[in-house]
């Protein structure tokens, strides 16, 4: 057998060049967004070094991650990386602001919160942000505060239907590219539903431990979901690795 060379020398390229036109949106299909989440990964498959992600991410994945950001139509988060990573502005580059405006974007991608117990982080700059405009998926009798914010409901149903949130998005928010940040409960709920179309994964050249969590938790999937590479980047030991669902 023959082994090919993931990531060959050749002419390197910006962040801009591989990530700053990616067109998220013409890949969705007409019912639903397309999905992709942007992970960073220690080497031992790990998320977060003592409890949060900072630790893995060096200047290529945050490039990366600002880059994405800025294509999407919406970013969710789960209300556990809110809280711990305490949201603040999604874009925060007046210059990618004023390349989504060009595109006929909002300047801010739309915020979306899904929460079966209704306890969601009020309390973050993200959800204070007069600039900002989140869906919030929540139970019916959960009350929004007034928090500067344009908070818009969506309640949920008895099931937290990942389904019927991609549709609600599409069809009454406009949304084309949803960009899922994590956590690992919300990427492994993704999966097992079958609704993640792509992954943007970063590996860390970092050992992170036993105790750190996964990059996924969550529920068993009835069959390993396979991918294809779509491209491998590599800056200072991290890899910058993009997949497709084949
Ligand atoms: N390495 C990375 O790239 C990366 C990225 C993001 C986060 N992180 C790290 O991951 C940790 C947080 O992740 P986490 O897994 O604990 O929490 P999470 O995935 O951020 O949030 C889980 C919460 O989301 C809500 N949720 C709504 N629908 C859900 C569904 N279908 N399945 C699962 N959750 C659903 C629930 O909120 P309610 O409890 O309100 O019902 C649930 O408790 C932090 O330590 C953060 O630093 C790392």
């Amino acid at each position: 057998m023959l082994l090919q060379r993931a990531v060959p020398p050749g002419k390197p390229v910006t962040p801009q060049d591989a990530y700053g036109d990616l067109r998220l949106e013409d890949l969705a299909p007409a019912d639903r967004p397309h999905v992709v989440a942007n992970f960073v990964a220690s080497a031992d498959g790990k998320a977060t070094v003592a409890g949060r992600s900072g630790g893995l991410s060096g200047a290529a994945d945050r490039a990366a991650f600002h880059l994405l950001r800025s294509q999407a139509d919406a970013i969710l988060a789960g209300t556990g990386t809110l809280r711990t990573e305490n949201y603040g502005r999604l874009v925060r580059d007046p210059q990618l602001e004023e390349r989504r405006r060009g595109q006929g974007r909002c300047a801010q991608p739309l915020a979306v919160v899904i929460s079966r117990s209704g306890e969601i982080p009020w309390e973050v700059p993200l959800l204070a942000d007069p600039a900002s405009r989140a869906v919030i998926f929540a139970p019916a009798d959960t009350e929004l505060p007034a928090t500067g914010a344009q908070l818009i409901r969506a309640p949920l149903g008895d099931s937290v239907d990942l389904g019927a949130m991609l549709t609600i998005l599409r069809e009454q928010h406009g949304v084309r590219s949803l960009l899922c940040e994590g956590g690992p409960a919300l990427l492994g709920a993704l999966m097992a539903a079958g609704w993640l179309d792509e992954l943007f994964l970063t590996l860390a050249p970092t050992l992170a431990g036993g105790a750190e969590l996964p990059v996924s938790t969550g529920p068993a999937l009835p069959d390993p979901l396979e991918l294809d590479r779509v491209s491998a980047l590599s800056a200072d030991g991290t890899l910058l690795l993009r997949y497709r669902r084949r």
